[in-house]
């Protein structure tokens, strides 16, 4: 296992070898701490956190403090992996001032080593102004949750024509903005396969099929803390639900019937 910490470099390897990058996202430190004895490559301190820790319908509640807090724990826990803060709603379409200033407070507050923006050519030149003050941005285009209410919901992007070659010509504008890496997030697999052919910089996909070249998953998702989410992109690696749910049932069960504590936990 590599115990470099990674920076920036890092990502471009990912391009042109045959290992494909890993990202996953995080909220607090004892999560962090953990993700980072893996070989993950980057962790993401996600808006999802609007959904997975503040209980939300959608993330566009999330604030530039929440995400500035959750990347000052996640980064705590983090000696190696590569840390990545979102831009929540509103904190980068204004001006490419308060983008600039916003993307600031994550890096200098919140310790992060990049920032994320949702969306195409329409945030080109913001994320150009932020690269050129020294911050790294990553991309993120296909179905960006931001837009939710334009969307109609979370579905699947890029199906049509038009909005394949949209979805290119976004992407390309990105990478001459100087974003480093792309997400592709809920696109139809061909469609991630000529995007990751078109551009330069490596594409990490979410519901984006394997011809990317990395994949990102939301923490909570792949140890299945929520049976009841089942998008198809997902694969579950634990039954964290059950995990939870029968060692906190253990422990009250074992307190109600006097077994815990016992004079092994005990002081005198
Ligand atoms: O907010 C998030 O967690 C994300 C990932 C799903 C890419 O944007």
């Amino acid at each position: 296992m590599e115990n470099k910490k990674i920076t920036i470099e890092h990502f471009l390897k990912f391009k042109k070898g045959d290992q494909k990058l890993t990202m996953v996202t995080a909220y607090d430190a004892t999560f962090a701490k953990l993700i980072d004895q893996t070989e993950v490559d980057a962790v993401l301190v996600g808006d999802s956190l609007g959904m997975v820790i503040q209980g939300k319908e959608s993330t566009l509640g999330v604030s530039v403090d929440d995400v500035v807090y959750h990347s000052q724990c996640v980064r705590q826990g983090l000696k190696r992996a590569f840390l990545v803060a979102d831009m929540p709603f509103m904190s980068y379409q204004v001006s490419a001032s308060l983008a600039v200033e916003n993307a600031g407070r994550f890096i200098s507050e919140g310790g992060a080593q990049a920032v994320k923006l949702e969306g195409g050519e329409e945030i080109a030149e913001t994320s150009k102004k932020i690269v050129q003050f020294g911050i790294p941005v990553m991309g993120h285009l296909g179905l960006t949750p931001q837009s939710i209410h334009q969307f109609g919901g979370f579905k699947v992007q890029g199906r049509s024509s038009e909005a394949r070659k949209k979805l290119i010509f976004d992407a390309k504008a990105l990478e001459g903005a100087g974003c480093f890496a792309l997400v592709l997030e809920s696109i139809p697999l061909d469609l991630a396969q000529a995007v990751t052919e078109a551009v330069r910089i490596p594409t990490i996909g979410i519901g984006a099929g394997p011809h990317c070249d990395g994949q990102v998953l939301v923490i909570y998702d792949l140890l299945n803390m929520d049976p009841q989410f089942n998008p198809k992109f997902l694969k579950k690696y634990a039954n964290g639900f059950s995990i939870v749910k029968e060692s906190v049932g253990a422990f009250v069960r074992d307190v109600k019937e006097g077994k815990f504590p016992t004079e092994e936990h005990s002081f005198h």
